[in-house]
């Protein structure tokens, strides 16, 4: 029997989260030579890793900022109403409750992605306040590297169970498709989303 498949992410969210996914990395890989002694004496040249960082940093908001703008902004906005939503299910599935089920997106992934874009913009701010705070001690604050680095550590956690969830998990691994071709199998989308209504 031939499969059926429906489309999941629109060409605008799924440009946004791969944008958002290779800076994301990229910044990581490059704080990460900033803040490990053993990496900063492996790669050396402290000055020019700390020019790609923050430059990589603002070269990520601005592609962020330019698919919004130039993107489907509706279907943007329509899922930020999704994202803002949460029923009596998704309650019922944050509590390990059964059965539960889920819109397009599941309560553990709409508190994901809210966390994500938060996360975005207290990075934004703390790199800002610590390159300007490097110039000038009005800018200078003695927690701003700290909340950096502590969001540094929970988006860590959050992603290695976002990449277990969408590249080992049995159950969840289909969901690659969606991110990467846009569709995924009607069947799949039934069992894991069955109050989702794909058009
Ligand atoms: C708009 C985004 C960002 C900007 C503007 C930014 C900017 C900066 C700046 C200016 C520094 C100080 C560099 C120094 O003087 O040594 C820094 C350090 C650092 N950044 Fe970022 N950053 C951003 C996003 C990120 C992200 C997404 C991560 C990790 C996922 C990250 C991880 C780090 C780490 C680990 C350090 C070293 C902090 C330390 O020495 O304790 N940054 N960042
Ligand atoms: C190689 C790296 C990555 C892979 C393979 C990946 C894979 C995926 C997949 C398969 C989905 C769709 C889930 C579904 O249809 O149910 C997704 C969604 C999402 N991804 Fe990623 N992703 C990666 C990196 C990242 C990074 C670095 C971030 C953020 C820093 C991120 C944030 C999100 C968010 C917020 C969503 C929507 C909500 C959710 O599914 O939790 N992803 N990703």
């Amino acid at each position: 029997m031939s499969k059926r498949y429906v489309r999941r992410f629109s060409r605008t969210e799924r440009t946004l989260h791969w944008a958002n996914a290779i800076g994301f990395l990229l910044l990581l890989a490059t704080g990460l030579i900033l803040y490990l002694p053993s990496l900063a004496v492996l790669v050396g040249r402290r000055p020019l890793m700390q020019d790609i960082h923050f430059w990589s940093g603002v070269g990520w908001i601005s592609v962020l900022a330019a698919i919004v703008v130039l993107g489907d902004r509706r279907g943007l906005a329509r899922l930020a109403r999704e994202l803002d939503r949460f029923d009596r299910d998704d309650l019922r599935w944050l509590a390990g409750r059964r059965p539960a089920p889920q819109g397009r997106l599941n309560a553990g992934q709409k508190i994901n992605t809210a966390l994500t874009a938060a996360f975005t913009l207290l990075f934004l701010v703390s790199g800002l306040l610590l390159w300007f705070g490097e110039r000038d001690t009005r800018f200078r604050f003695a927690s701003t590297v700290l909340l950096h680095d502590g969001l540094m550590y929970v988006s860590l956690v959050l992603l290695l169970g976002h990449l277990y969830l969408a590249m080992i998990h049995p159950a969840t691994r289909h969901a690659l498709r969606g991110i990467t071709l846009g569709t995924v199998d009607e069947d799949w989308a039934a069992r894991h989303h069955a109050k989702w209504r794909p058009e």
